[in-house]
């Protein structure tokens, strides 16, 4: 990649920025002082900006504890986004969330840049489990866990059979294959029972870290990355 464009992704400074920094030799680029912008810059090269390295990763996996109130978009006019709780840095490499949260749900959110994953993580071909905490409005039964492993007919379709774990008469886990917009609520709610909070635990192999606060994120491990790409049918480079 030219040096230029990969220091303005790193979010280092705007492109123009990166030219004035380079004329003045504080990069280097693997020991030497860089000045062309348009370098090529190897993969894996060492690149130092004032003699402190840079993280030159491209792709970038992240989760975020979501917190309520934010929206599951890249930018809003009017309301706080996810990537608005990120470092810039995660967006001018391209950070995007997986899938969505309501603005009203809390838990997991899997950011990444690497589309292909993100595209197979989200196939509806490929089921990947999600847990939620659910509470609800209303007892749970027994009556409840088997509409839910049985399917529950929603308007335009009819769901997936889901796991249903009751934790309190109100408070349950739910487990579910599918994503579709406002699935959770609209089970819930086809049975009576609307759901008052929800949270995302886990989406595929990756659970929500409890070191994590509301609002927090962490970069995932070497692991963690490994076993999404296993959920997704993908062999990890
Ligand atoms: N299902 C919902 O209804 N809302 C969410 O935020 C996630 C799943």
């Amino acid at each position: 990649m030219r040096l230029d464009k990969l220091l303005s992704r790193l979010g280092t400074a705007s492109r123009s920025g990166c030219r004035d920094l380079l004329r003045s030799g504080r990069v280097k680029v693997n020991g030497v002082p860089a000045r062309d912008p348009a370098m090529d810059v190897p993969n894996g090269a060492e690149v130092l900006l004032d003699g402190a390295p840079l993280d030159t990763r491209m792709d970038r996996y992240l989760m975020l504890h979501k917190p309520a109130g934010v929206l599951t978009a890249k930018e809003d006019r009017n309301c706080k986004t996810v990537l608005d709780l990120l470092p810039g840095a995660y967006a001018s490499l391209g950070c995007m969330p997986v899938g969505r949260l309501d603005k009203d749900t809390t838990g997991l959110l899997l950011l990444t840049t690497d589309g292909e994953l993100a595209h197979r993580l989200l196939s509806p071909a490929r089921h990947v489990d999600k847990v939620y905490e659910a509470e609800v409005a209303g007892e749970l039964t027994e009556a409840d866990v088997r509409a839910f492993s049985d399917g529950i007919p929603l308007k335009d379709f009819t769901a997936l059979p889901a796991k249903l774990e009751i934790l309190s008469p109100s408070l349950a886990r739910l487990t579910v294959r599918e994503g579709k917009y406002h699935q959770v609520k609209r089970m819930f709610g086809a049975l009576g029972k609307p759901v008052e909070k929800l949270r995302r635990l886990s989406f595929g192999p990756l659970m929500l870290d409890d070191r994590l606060s509301p609002g927090e994120y962490r970069e995932l491990t070497d692991q963690e990355i490994a076993a999404l790409y296993a959920a997704a049918g993908l062999t990890h480079a």
